[in-house]
C-alpha cells in the first residue's frame, strides 16, 4: 500500500490580476487530499469501478504514469471542498502523483535521474520503460518522489481537464506548499524556482520561505455557492473591454500584491492584513465579489486583521487573517457561511506510507 497527501491553497493577493501579468501570491492550507494506492483485481476509485471521465486528473495521471501497470484500488480521502477555490482538484493531482511515482519507482543511472520529466524528451518520457542497462537502478518509495516532477504533472492534468487553461499556481503551491508567487518576470526579492509556459503564456514561479507568528491564522469562510472560474474571468475582461482605462485597477492590485509581499516577507502582519482588505475593495469594484461574499467579509472584519474573496471570486471563499480564530470563525458562521481554520502556508506534498518495492516495477521483464 501507498499513500501520498497534498494540502490546499488559498490566493493571499492578486487573483484576476495574473491574468494580465501582475504577481499573485498563494500559501499552502492546513487541509489535505489524500491517495491511497493498493493492487486490485481490477481498477476501483472509492471502492467502486473506476469511470475515467468522471476523475479526468486520475485518469490523466494514470495515463501518463501507469500505462500498462496492474489494477489499481484508489482511495480518496480529504478536508478540501471541491470547486470552491481551494485547489481540491490540485492537491488531488499532486497526491496521485505522488502515490503513482513512489509506487511505480523510478529509475536511475548512474546516480542522475534517468527517467521522468528532467529527461531528454519531454513528450515520451511516461511512456517508459526505458530500456534497462547494466549498472541502472529503480527506487522506489519516498526516495523516488519529487516535487517539482509532481508540480508539473499536477498543472499538466490541470490543464488537461480544464480544456487547456491552467495557471501552475495550484499546482506549485499544492506541491511545494509554503507560499507562491506567481509574475510574468522574476521578482528578484524571491526565491526563483522556474518558469513554466503554457499556450504562449509563461509564469515565473517563486517561493517565499515565511516566518508567522504563532498567534496569527487564516479563517476561510465558505459562501457554498459555486461560480465557475471562467465565467469570473471573462467578467472582468468584459469590463477592461469596455473601459480600458480600468486597466490602473488591475495595476493597483499588483502594487498592492507587492506591498503585501513586502509585509510577509517583514513578518508585518498588520501591512498583510490591510493589503488584503484593500485589494478586496479592488476586487469588489471589479465585479467579482457577490452579496453573499460581502456578508461574510463585513461579518469577520471586526476581529480580523484583513478580510477578502480569495480565487475567483461570484461564490466559492473569503478569508479572514486574524489573531482571534473562534471568533473570527463564530462570527462568519453565524452570517451563514462555513468555515475552515489554518495556519498560513502550510508543508507540502508528502509520502505518508512509501510501502517497500512499490506496486509495479515497470523495468522488470
Ligand atoms: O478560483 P481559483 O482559486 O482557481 O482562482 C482563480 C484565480 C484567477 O486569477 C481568477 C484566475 C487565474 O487563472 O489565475
Amino acid at each position: 500500500m501507498v499513500q501520498a497527501s497534498a494540502p490546499g491553497k488559498c490566493i493571499l493577493f492578486g487573483e484576476h490580476a495574473v491574468v494580465y501579468g501582475q504577481p499573485a501570491v498563494a500559501v499552502a492550507i492546513d487541509q489535505r487530499m489524500n491517495v491511497k494506492l493498493e493492487l486490485s483485481e481490477d481498477w476501483r476509485i472509492d471502492g467502486m469501478i473506476f469511470h475515467p471521465e468522471r476523475h479526468p486528473h486520475v485518469d490523466a495521471l494514470r495515463q501518463r504514469m501507469w500505462n500498462s501497470g496492474p489494477p489499481l484500488s484508489i482511495k480518496i480521502t480529504g478536508e478540501i471542498p471541491p470547486a470552491s477555490g481551494l485547489g481540491s482538484s490540485a492537491a488531488l493531482s499532486v497526491a496521485a502523483s505522488a502515490a503513482l511515482r513512489c509506487a511505480r519507482g523510478r529509475q536511475i543511472t548512474n546516480d542522475d535521474w534517468a527517467e521522468g520529466w528532467t529527461a531528454a524528451s519531454p513528450n515520451n518520457v511516461y511512456n517508459g520503460p526505458w530500456e534497462f542497462g547494466k549498472g541502472d537502478s529503480v527506487l522506489f518509495g519516498m526516495a523516488a518522489v519529487d516535487e517539482d516532477e509532481c508540480a508539473i504533472l499536477s498543472h499538466a492534468v490541470e490543464a488537461h481537464a480544464q480544456g487547456g487553461k491552467a495557471s501552475p499556481l495550484d499546482s506549485s503551491t499544492c506541491s511545494h506548499g509554503g507560499c507562491v508567487v506567481l509574475s510574468d518576470k522574476i521578482e528578484n526579492n524571491l526565491n526563483w524556482l522556474y518558469s513554466r509556459k503554457l499556450n504562449d503564456v509563461r509564469w515565473e514561479v517563486h517561493s517565499i520561505e515565511l516566518d508567522i507568528p504563532n498567534d496569527i491564522w487564516l479563517v476561510i469562510g465558505n459562501t457554498g455557492l459555486h461560480a465557475p472560474t471562467s465565467e469570473q474571468v471573462a467578467k472582468v475582461a468584459k469590463v477592461l473591454e469596455e473601459q480600458p482605462e480600468r486597466m490602473t485597477e488591475i495595476e493597483t492590485i499588483g502594487i498592492i500584491s507587492r506591498r503585501g509581499i513586502t509585509a510577509l516577507l517583514e513578518g508585518d502582519m498588520e501591512g498583510v492584513g490591510r493589503a488584503m482588505s484593500e485589494n478586496h475593495l479592488l476586487l469588489r469594484n471589479l465585479g467579482v465579489s457577490s452579496p453573499e461574499l460581502e456578508n461574510l467579509v463585513t461579518a469577520a472584519a471586526p476581529s480580523s486583521l484583513g478580510v477578502k474573496l480569495t480565487g475567483a471570486g461570484g461564490g466559492g471563499c473569503m478569508i479572514a487573517l486574524t489573531r482571534d480564530p473562534k471568533t473570527t470563525s463564530e462570527a462568519i458562521e453565524l452570517a451563514g457561511g462555513r468555515t475552515l481554520i489554518s495556519r498560513l502556508a502550510s508543508t507540502g506534498m508528502s509520502v505518508d506510507e512509501e510501502g517497500i518495492s512499490g506496486l509495479w516495477n515497470p523495468f522488470e521483464n
